[in-house]
């Protein structure tokens, strides 16, 4: 068999990304907007965007720098930030702005999550609402307790929260981020939900490409340190296997998180991988691997549509087999981010 030497694809979504504020969102946007036709944008601003107003406030400061990049052709797609007391009249009004969905992140879980749910049980009219009206759950889905080890609150948070959750709200659409264990895409590719299109999961390329090894390769890593964790090889075969799988139950989703290098290279460093500079590349790397790379665009650019009842993407992008250098380091605002793969290569690189 011949090597594909390039590969064209419906343009394809990034379904969890990070792009902060003001001059980082300048910097990182077009890395972003440069792969990808629509993102789903991450609400843990410093304060959380927690209502529609804030939200349609953020959005317009995105298609500002858009404007301002002389980028016409990306779109993003708003989400609020649910905590205890978001009143369920809100996501009547989000669905009304075209907010993409609803974030929950336990409290205390990661990055700007303070002002997370404390508890599931005080949000559940606005669940009930959200199933009501067709707008999905997007879950950071990992326990909080100190106790419980930071290797295994995936899988805790299935059992105690997700499953009930799921229990009481059979057709509520929810997205199970960023998943990192066996545990998630076992339960992610077997669950039933009575043929409906309630249960999906998106993956990040650092979690395809890498095991926890990567942490303490020789040393510390902080570059490696996302949330969640990684974790053990076996883990990172079962994602491999479910995003490479075709199961339209997971899609792309980098979670690029771009933090200050100072803050990552600290005695306590932020969590979070800088993956949008050539994310496609990475992605195409884990499905060459895999053997798999004929199934890389419906993960990319048809399963997060379908599931979040979009249109699909008409426009194509193209990868050629050419390696990509990374730099050591980009401009973020007034500082650098090191990206993943820093001063080393992607095998794949967008076409021109
Ligand atoms: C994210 C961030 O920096 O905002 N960090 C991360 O490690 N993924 C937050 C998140 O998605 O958990
Ligand atoms: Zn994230």
């Amino acid at each position: 068999m011949t090597a594909v030497t390039s590969l064209t694809l419906t343009q394809p979504d990034d379904w969890h990304l990070h792009i902060r504020d003001g001059d980082v969102l300048r910097d990182v946007l077009p890395h972003t907007a440069k792969q990808f036709a629509r993102a789903i944008i991450m609400p843990n601003l410093r304060p959380p965007v927690t209502t529609v107003a804030l939200a349609s406030a953020y959005r317009s400061r995105i298609e500002a720098q858009l404007q301002a990049s002389s980028i016409s052709d990306f779109t993003p797609l708003m989400t609020l930030y649910l905590t205890d007391n978001t009143p369920a009249d809100e996501v009547r009004k989000a669905r009304a702005a075209g907010i993409a969905g609803f974030k929950l992140y336990p409290a205390g879980a990661t990055t700007n999550s303070d002002a997370g749910v404390t508890d599931l049980k005080y949000c559940y009219a606005t669940l009930e609402v959200m199933q009501k009206e067709g707008v999905p759950l997007l879950m950071h889905g990992e326990v909080t307790h100190a106790d419980i080890d930071v290797f295994d609150r995936e899988a805790v948070f299935i059992d105690t929260i997700l499953e009930p959750l799921r229990r009481d709200f059979p057709e509520l659409k929810i997205v199970f981020e960023h998943i990192t264990t066996r545990q998630a895409a076992h339960y992610v590719r077997d669950a039933d939900t009575k043929n409906k299109n309630t249960l999906a999961a998106t993956i990040t390329p650092q979690h395809l490409l890498l095991n926890r090894n990567a942490i303490f390769a020789g040393g510390i890593r902080p570059h490696h340190y996302c949330l969640p964790v990684l974790k053990r090889e076996e883990h990172r075969l079962a994602l491999v296997e479910a995003a490479t799988s075709g199961n339209p139950r997971f899609f792309l989703g980098t979670d690029s998180a771009p933090h200050a290098k100072g803050l990552k290279e600290n005695g306590c460093g932020c969590a979070g991988c800088y993956t949008a500079f050539n994310a496609l590349g990475l992605y195409a790397e884990v499905f060459e691997a895999a053997n798999q790379l004929h199934r890389l665009e419906a993960f990319a650019s048809f399963y997060g549509p379908d599931f979040y009842g979009m249109p699909r993407n008409t426009k194509t992008i193209t990868l050629h087999k050419v390696p990509e250098k990374v730099p050591h380091e980009l401009p973020l605002a007034e500082t650098v981010v090191v990206p993943l793969r820093a001063g080393e290569t992607i095998a794949w690189s967008l076409a021109e």
